[in-house]
């Protein structure tokens, strides 16, 4: 391209990170490509990841509750059955209209440029593209995000076919409910993708190498009833075990493990495994050791507070640098990062990152642990409210869990919010909300909340902070 023709800004990757950084820098009046390679728009959170998930999670949901929950609601079935290909076609439809809104609608709008096709650097300012129709083309940018994201860590020894040994692609496209499934890594995918079949009628069984479940950065106290939670609705856990290999046999799956306590070995057999051990940044094929890109030991690429990497005018967000693996992290930093480049300032508050966990009960979190607390030296006081004593928990007939706040004993501050609970994912918005503006527990606790609602046991849980709740 021509100096002319050559953009302000190419993002490289249109996932959540760089889609989102795409469209804010169109709004801000930048000339902007985004190429990506996958053929579809969305990244791995809209075409394997958070989307499908959830739309494997709502529908087993509805199931399971319709099998085992509706006795005592005066709703009598008949036969229930799933339907598991109209069930993966329902997931498909979400992903296709979320997918190509994107593309026939947002990046249309903005005007957006979007290239189908893999990019790699020829230069810092020149991306070399192979077109996903053949052949090639060059883009020419004064500024450059790689946004390339993540992919599935691989257990080495253990090969995924996607059939029998799957990763977290695999398990969201079963073609038969297993009758045994293992999964290795109690994290979030182990427990959301587990929670999908274990609903469907699959005995579930995770391996997990820690003595807890729930992944990084999850309360201890949380972590221990969400277990229980998890145990009661049929899941087996085998923690502080490694697993140290796995076979398939015909269509048979043996897993090796062994205690990490006595080293006392087990095989274990399932129908499906499912390895969630983690994910790891993909840089591969972009080029960065010969334009000087840095990139750690983990193969994160490395960059400062304003999302620079090694090299001027390229950046990196999402999760293929630094910080939590998660979508709604990777629209913050793409927005900052548009930010730096047009106004020379940008903002992501990394306190307030919220996790969720989208199982039933939700778990769902921001800020520090009572672990992380202690290990400071920060006194605190807890304000704790079970769903058991809220009104609408009881007419919903779903009392599991609790809010807890953890607030700073000299000044009140809520330092973190720890939620088990039906709706913990949509009630965590509001503590992200407190702790940014550094809210105390009495500035929530005079804040009136409709009643009657479950954000009211969010409410008791910050009287209960600094006084009493009123209902427990
Ligand atoms: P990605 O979404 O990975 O997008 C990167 C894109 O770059 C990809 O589409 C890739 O094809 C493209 N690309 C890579 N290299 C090139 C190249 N050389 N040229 C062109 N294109 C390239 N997060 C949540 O917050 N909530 C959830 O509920 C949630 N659920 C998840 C469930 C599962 C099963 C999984 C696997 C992940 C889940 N995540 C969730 C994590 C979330 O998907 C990621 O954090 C998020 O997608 C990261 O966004 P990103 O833009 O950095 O990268
Ligand atoms: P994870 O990091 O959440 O959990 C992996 C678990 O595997 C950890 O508990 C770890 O101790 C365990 N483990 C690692 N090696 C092991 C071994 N050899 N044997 C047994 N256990 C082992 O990773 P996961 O679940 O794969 O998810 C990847 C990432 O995707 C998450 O960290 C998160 O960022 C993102 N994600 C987010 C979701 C959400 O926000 N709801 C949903 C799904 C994924």
């Amino acid at each position: 391209a021509s100096e002319a023709g050559a953009y302000d800004l190419a993002v490289i990757g249109g996932g959540p990170g760089g889609y989102v950084a795409a469209v804010k820098a169109a709004q801000l009046g930048m000339k902007t490509v985004c190429i990506e390679k996958r053929g579809a728009l969305g990244g791995t959170c809209l075409n394997v990841g958070c989307i499908p998930s959830k739309a494997m999670l709502n529908n087993s949901h509805i199931y399971h509750t319709i099998v085992h929950d509706t006795k005592n609601r005066g709703i009598e079935v008949g036969e229930v059955k799933v339907n598991l290909d109209k069930m993966l076609q329902a997931k498909e439809s979400s992903v296709k209209a979320l997918t190509g809104g994107i593309e026939s609608y947002l990046f249309k709008k903005y005007g957006v440029d979007y290239i189908k096709g893999e990019a790699s650097f020829a230069s810092p300012d020149k991306i070399d593209v192979k077109l996903l129709d053949g052949g090639e083309t060059q883009v020419e940018a004064k500024n450059v995000i790689i946004a390339t994201g993540s992919e599935v860590t691989p257990f080495p020894g253990i090969e995924i076919d996607e059939e029998r040994i799957v990763s977290s692609t695999g398990a969201l496209s079963l073609k038969e409910v297993p009758k045994r499934m293992i999964v290795i890594g109690g994290g979030v995918i182990g427990l959301e993708l587990g929670s999908v079949w274990s609903r469907l009628g699959a005995e579930v069984t995770v391996v997990e190498f820690l003595g807890g479940i729930g992944g990084a950065g999850i309360d201890g106290e949380v972590a221990k009833t969400f277990q229980k939670s998890l145990q009661k609705q049929g899941f087996k856990f085998k923690l502080n075990t490694k697993v140290m290999g796995a076979k398939r046999e015909g269509d048979i799956i043996k897993v090796e493990v062994e205690s990490a306590k006595n080293g006392k070995k087990e095989e274990l057999e399932a129908d499906v495994l499912l390895v969630a051990i983690g994910r790891r940044p993909v840089t591969k094929g972009l080029n960065l050791d010969k334009i000087g890109v840095e990139v750690d030991d983990k193969g994160r690429v490395v960059i400062d507070d304003q999302y620079n990497t090694s090299v001027k005018n390229v950046r990196c967000i999402g999760d293929a640098t630094f910080g939590p693996m998660l979508a709604h992290k990777a629209e913050e930093e793409g927005i900052a990062a548009v930010e730096w480049i047009k106004n020379g300032h940008g903002h992501v508050n990394y306190e307030v990152i919220p996790s969720v966990v989208y199982t039933h009960p939700e778990v769902a979190w921001v800020g520090k642990t009572e672990e992380d607390l202690k290990k400071a030296g920060v006194e605190y006081k807890v304000g704790k409210y079970p769903f058991a004593a809220n009104s609408r928990a009881k007419t919903n007939q779903d009392t599991e869990g609790f809010v807890k706040h953890l607030v700073e004993k000299d000044t009140d501050r809520i330092l973190g919010t720890h939620i088990i609970g039906a709706t913990a994912g949509e009630m965590i918005a509001e503590a992200c909300l407190a702790q940014e503006y550094g809210a105390g527990s009495e500035d929530i606790a005079r804040v009136c909340h409709a009643h009657p609602t479950l954000s009211e046991a969010f409410k008791e849980a910050a009287m209960a902070a600094h006084g009493k709740p009123i209902n427990f």
